[in-house]
């Protein structure tokens, strides 16, 4: 049989329960451009046209909230040149596709030590989430200079300081940078490598893991809805047996 089309994918998507809410680590920009033989800061910038194509994607099927980690805490210590570049493609993205987000309903939010960004970043991603804070279509969250386990030590302290030792996983829960976004259902990665990376640990908890062997920018629409068809195909369990999960009216 023929590969379904993008339009069929994406009509079979619709028909079954979505995910809420979806995360990719994107993955392969480097390798992406060393293959071709271009520098690694092409492989970003393609990958930036696939930041802009999954989003669309993403909110035309519907999703409440597409989460991408697009710099990690560690990512600060690659070459003083590609972090550089990181940092000009995110201000040059965060420029450009404030229009689009206005347009679609998209509410920009980031998560991660975003002191830590520079001062032209940090004030075009001030600008965008506050642009687009009365948005409410998607949420797309960017992780920025994020850590799950920088994340987690941020939220134990401040639970720690409110509630003192009797904190419970509600108030760490309430204090991470992801509080008010859905629970995380599904956690995709691209170009084949099979680790978490220090992204969404706590969150992760109960997640669908996909792992793709695309390079991140060439993973586009039909690629989003492929990961999201085989979440629907699965049975998430949340620790309970098969027969609970199926027949839930009888405990
Ligand atoms: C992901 O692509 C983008 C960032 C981590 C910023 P990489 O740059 O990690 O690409 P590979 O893994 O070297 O191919
Ligand atoms: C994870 O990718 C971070 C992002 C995608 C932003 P890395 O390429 O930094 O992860 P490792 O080093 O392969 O674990
Ligand atoms: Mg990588």
């Amino acid at each position: 049989m023929a590969d379904p089309t993008v339009e069929q994918l994406e009509a079979r998507v619709r028909a079954r329960p979505l995910p809420r809410h979806v995360a990719i680590i994107m993955d392969g920009n480097g390798r992406w451009a060393e293959t071709r033989g271009l520098p690694r800061v092409a492989g970003h910038r393609e990958g930036s046209e696939a930041v802009r194509a999954v989003t669309r994607t993403a909110r035309r099927v519907g999703l409440e909230a597409l989460t991408l980690y697009a710099f990690s805490a560690e990512n600060w210590a690659r070459p003083d040149e590609e972090v550089g570049a990181l940092m000009q493609l995110l201000a040059d993205y965060l420029e450009s596709e404030r229009a689009e987000m206005m347009q679609n309903g998209i509410r920009l939010n980031a998560i991660g030590e975003l002191d830590r960004l520079p001062g032209f970043v940090r004030e075009r991603l001030d600008a965008a989430r506050a642009e687009t804070a009365g948005n409410d279509r998607m949420v797309l969250t960017l992780a920025l200079s994020y850590g799950g386990r920088q994340e987690l030590v941020h939220a134990a302290r401040a639970a720690a300081a409110a509630r003192g030792p009797a904190l419970d996983a509600d108030d760490l829960e309430a204090a991470l940078w992801t509080r008010g976004l859905p629970e995380l259902d599904l956690l995709v990665r691209t170009s084949g490598e099979r680790r978490i990376s220090n992204f969404l640990l706590w969150q992760c908890a109960y997640a669908e893991l996909y792992f793709s062997e695309v390079l991140w920018p060439d993973f586009r629409d039909a690629a989003l809805l492929e990961a999201i068809a085989s979440f629907q195909a699965r049975e998430r369990r949340f620790g309970l047996t098969g027969a609970q999960v199926a027949r839930p009216e009888r405990g």
